[in-house]
């Protein structure tokens, strides 16, 4: 599969490789200048290239890897049609307030699902700390850890789940995107590192 990130730091880069490792490519792109990101992919390999925005929501799948203020300076057509993952969190000390999250009354990806016209999201890979990511993957201990999921298109959500065993780990499914706040940044769940068992209490208590 071709993925595409936007975005280029921590957490697109673990993911670029863990992707690259189980043979997909992937286009990476930034805000402050893209030949800052040639040493990245020169790091990952030929498997791994730099583009613009247009670029990199031409691919078959693309990753939300910024500060989540930082979506609502991109197009609002920019992902129409295309599949999505969101692995951004909401913090309102970075983000700044915003009444409908701080009220609960949409999930911060419904809310992306929103401003992005004719995109398909699925929440994954938010709730892990990327360098327990490329920790468990280096020390091959990822078969016991689960990473919640959370959409409303099957066909995706399981195209996004293969992709959490091919990189070793569980797939849990969290169910559709109003049940996605459960694995948000202000949950028992962020930053958990557990099994699916482990991983079932926290969300559902
Ligand atoms: N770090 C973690 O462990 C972790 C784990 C799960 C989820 N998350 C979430 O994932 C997101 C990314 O985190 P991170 O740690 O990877 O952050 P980061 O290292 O600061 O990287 C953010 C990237 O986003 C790029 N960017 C910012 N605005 C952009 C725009 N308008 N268009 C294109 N690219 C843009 C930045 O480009 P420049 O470099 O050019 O500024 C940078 O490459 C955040 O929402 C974070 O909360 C983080």
């Amino acid at each position: 599969m071709k993925i595409g990130f936007i975005g280029g730091g921590h957490v697109a880069q673990v993911l670029a490789k863990l992707f690259i490792e189980a043979g997909h490519t992937v286009v990476l792109t930034n805000k402050h200048g893209l030949e800052r990101l040639q040493p990245v992919v020169e790091r990952l390999g030929s498997q791994a290239q730099v583009g613009n925005l247009a670029e990199v929501v031409r691919q078959d799948l693309v990753v939300l890897a910024v500060p989540y203020k930082a979506l609502f300076e991109l197009d609002t057509q920019l992902l129409e049609g295309k599949n999505v993952i969101d692995a951004t969190n909401y913090f309102p000390h970075r983000d700044g307030d915003i009444a409908e999250l701080r009220e609960h009354r949409l999930g911060t990806t419904q809310l992306m699902a929103r401003h992005f016209e004719g995109a398909t999201f699925v929440k994954a890979f938010n709730t892990i700390p990327v360098a327990d990511l490329a920790r468990l993957a280096v020390a091959k201990k990822t078969k016991k850890v689960a990473l919640p999921l959370a959409g409303d298109d099957l066909p995706l959500k399981q195209k996004v789940a293969a992709l959490i065993r091919e990189i070793g780990f569980t797939a849990y499914d969290v169910g559709s995107l109003a049940d996605s706040p459960k694995m948000q940044s202000d949950t028992p769940v962020f930053l958990f590192v557990g099994d699916e068992k482990e991983l079932s209490k926290k969300i559902n208590g």
